[in-house]
């Protein structure tokens, strides 16, 4: 009787215990993702792609702080959920009117034998791609904890070609280097630059977005989505095995994150493809990040810009207001005292001009930069309190200003920065954000330039990235749209908060001024820091010769005219720039056409050509309108791009105006020298079109009526 029951018993258990590996496939089944327990309890997940290996196994876990037992090993299953997502949602901005949203879903209950503790593992597989993060959901045995490492792996197959930045707590302000993974550690000191903050922790440590290519041609993109109340990922290779680890950013106390559940970690994402095109069409990212959190979004628009800001990059003027720093250093806080120096910028009468500028030629704003007390004395000195972002130099009227742009329909656009000091940004904050609004300023650009204070802190910290979260949630209390500069590069979470409009977090055009930027830079920035959300690039850059604005600074911009106009279409954003200054676009005024005609927000987006590093074309149609722009950024080599119009409504004509590199132009040697053709087309054109090495054409497609 007795064996019995525990013949029955053992049925029983045999029947309800849960298989030690789950497969789960995307929608289209191209896709396929094993998940297993190791012997010891380890988890462990690979992929693959069309039948071809992209992860090998790898682990999936954390290691606590001090004499906790680690989320490593020694799991069991004790639950699997599986469930199917297919819906539409709509963003408030974007490159499409309507996002589909569609993945499959594998929810993997995990307890530790010795602990108790439970872990989910969720595993999203959309057609492009997976995105798993670790839920820790409310338990008596895990309440606060401290993450020493996140060691979630990505074993690679093989010595894959990347693009990839250095591994650094502060700074993504790099070019991006092209090699194979294994040549990652002879070239990582010559990746850092001058200008970045060079926070190494392994000569193998790379940041994300990481875009790779295999020898049999897939495209592999590594990342995460919904960066919220955690530290910013950094990949380490070991480059033995070819194997990805998950590296966080440490607080001041070498701590990874300190955690309460129940709480999660963000998404980390493995897009593939066979076709480049798909890293860039993918929504994943954005798909991963809740719903918009903001009920009434009619505040948030799109905006094109123009700025008092190129001619302090370029060292022509300048952010301060007087040269007499030792007077402040010794204490003067009283500006009027003080005499003004000849090239501050942020000054009544130009102000006015750019107003007028913005206004004759249909912007929506102008920011100006340097128009508050502190820059003599702002960098360098790691100070707490350095500006109070409410009090402007003696030569900028903030009401005159604000009157004057109003009677021109003119938005201004505030500038906070914040001299990396976290802590006395926050302090004022309110107060910041109530100025803007009483005097007429909708939208800010913050930046985070110089060691972060509090102290010890980095860029990219847990309690850092809490920061800039709280700061986008806070203005979006004021109605506020945020534009941060230096801020964690961006996963997403535009989707949840669309008044964060734009962030630079990566190397942007002032790099132009500052020594140039590789050529080929804008056909790698859509597939690594775009993956996250859209970029203030800052384009529009008509003048390449930096010595005509400032005989001391030799730097030129390694760009074409014509790349320089695409780039409004590839380099997608909601917030555009027109950044050169307007003498300069009154010397080209029929290319500036373009800049003037672009739209920022779009119905449709259509990815023509891709190959990163080398080239991008991308088509979009205007949100509400019938009208097309096209853009090609081109890298290091002159190519011929054809491609079909096949995307214009058929039965309908359209005249296009193409904005092209002359034949003898060259991003170095003539880049000034394009063509303007205008041209009757339909949905049967085809079009072959020269672009030159860092050049590029932009087409404007406008219905014929
Ligand atoms: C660096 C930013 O990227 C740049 O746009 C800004 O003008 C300066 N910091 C000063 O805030
Ligand atoms: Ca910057």
């Amino acid at each position: 009787m007795k064996s019995l029951n525990l013949l029955i018993l053992t049925l029983f258990l045999s029947a309800f215990s849960l298989s030690n590996s789950q497969e789960l496939k995307s929608p289209n089944g191209e896709i396929t993702m094993m998940f297993s327990l190791e012997e010891n309890g380890t988890p462990t997940y690979e992929l693959t792609y069309k039948n071809q290996s992209v992860i090998k196994p790898s682990h999936l876990g954390l290691e606590l702080k001090d004499d906790e037992k680690s989320l490593l090993d020694d799991f069991v299953i004790i639950d699997t959920k599986n469930s199917t997502f297919n819906d539409t949602w709509t963003p408030v901005w974007g490159e499409e009117k309507e996002i589909r949203n569609h993945y499959n879903e594998l929810a993997i209950s995990l307890k530790q034998n010795e602990t108790d503790r439970v872990v989910i593992i969720h595993f999203r597989l959309f057609n492009e791609g997976l995105g798993f993060r670790y839920e820790f959901p409310s338990q008596q045995n895990l309440v606060y904890f401290t993450i020493k490492e996140e060691r979630s792996q990505f074993a690679m197959t093989d010595d894959h070609t990347a693009l990839w930045i250095p591994g650094d707590y502060d700074s993504q302000e790099y070019d991006y280097t092209e090699s194979k993974l294994s040549e990652i550690r002879a070239k990582f000191d010559a990746a850092l630059t001058d200008n970045a903050s060079q926070t190494q922790y392994s000569k193998t440590g790379v940041q994300t977005a990481l875009m790779m290519k295999t020898s049999n041609g897939l495209y592999i993109n590594l990342h995460e989505a919904a960066l919220i109340d955690y530290s910013c990922m950094n990949l380490n290779l070991d480059d033995k095995n070819m194997v990805f680890e998950s590296h966080l950013t440490p607080d001041v106390n070498g701590d990874k994150g300190y955690m309460q559940a129940p709480c999660k970690s963000p998404w980390r994402t493995i897009m593939v493809s066979d076709d480049a095109r798909d890293i860039l069409a993918s929504r994943m990212t954005l798909n991963l990040n809740e719903p918009c959190a903001i009920e009434d979004t009619s505040w948030i628009k799109p905006v094109k810009y123009i700025g008092v800001w190129w001619e302090m990059i370029t060292g022509k003027s300048s952010w301060s207001y007087t040269n007499d720093l030792p007077a402040i250093q010794l204490g003067v806080t009283d500006y009027s005292k003080l005499k003004p120096n000849s090239t501050h910028a942020a000054n009544n009468t130009k102000v006015k001009r750019y107003i007028d500028f913005a206004s004759e030629h249909g912007f929506d704003g102008v920011l100006v930069e340097g128009w508050n007390e502190g820059w003599e004395d702002w960098f360098g000195k790691t100070k707490d309190y350095v500006f109070d972002f409410v009090t402007p130099y003696p030569d900028f009227d903030v009401e005159g200003i604000h009157k004057y742009a109003k009677s021109k329909g003119v938005k201004m656009i505030m500038h906070h920065e914040t001299s990396g000091s976290t802590r006395n940004y926050e302090r004022h904050l309110d107060k910041a954000y109530k100025f803007m609004k009483d005097n007429g300023y909708d939208a800010v650009k913050s930046g985070y330039v110089g060691d972060i204070l509090p102290r010890g802190e980095h860029h990219y910290s847990q309690w850092i990235v809490n920061h800039y979260q709280y700061a986008i949630e806070k203005a979006a209390e004021y109605e506020v749209m945020v534009n941060a500069h230096e801020a964690v590069r961006p996963t997403g979470v535009c989707r949840t908060y669309p008044n964060l409009i734009g962030n630079e977090s990566a190397r942007g055009t002032e790099f132009q001024a500052f020594g140039g930027s590789k050529p080929n830079h804008v056909t790698v920035l859509p597939f690594t820091r775009l993956i996250g959300g859209p970029m203030d690039y800052t384009p529009g850059i008509f003048e390449m010769d930096i010595s005509k604005l400032n005989p001391n600074n030799d730097s030129h911009v390694n760009s074409t005219l014509a790349n320089q106009l695409a780039l409004y279409v590839t380099m997608y954003s909601p917030l555009q720039m027109a950044a050169d200054l307007p003498e300069h676009y009154e010397q080209f005024m029929d290319a500036f056409q373009f800049i003037k005609d672009v739209a920022i927000d779009w119905d449709k987006s259509i990815y023509l050509e891709a190959e990163p590093g080398d080239y991008i074309t991308i088509a979009r149609k205007e949100k509400g309108s019938n009208n097309w722009f096209v853009g090609n950024v081109n890298g290091n080599e002159a190519r011929t791009s054809n491609i079909k119009l096949d995307f214009l409504e058929k039965g309908k004509k359209y005249m296009a105006i193409i904005y092209a590199d002359a034949k003898d132009a060259h991003y170095k040697t003539n880049p000034q020298a394009y063509t303007i053709k205008t041209k009757k087309v339909t949905s049967k054109s085809k079009l072959a079109q020269l672009s030159v090495p860092g050049g590029g054409y932009a087409i404007s497609i406008k219905e014929l009526k």
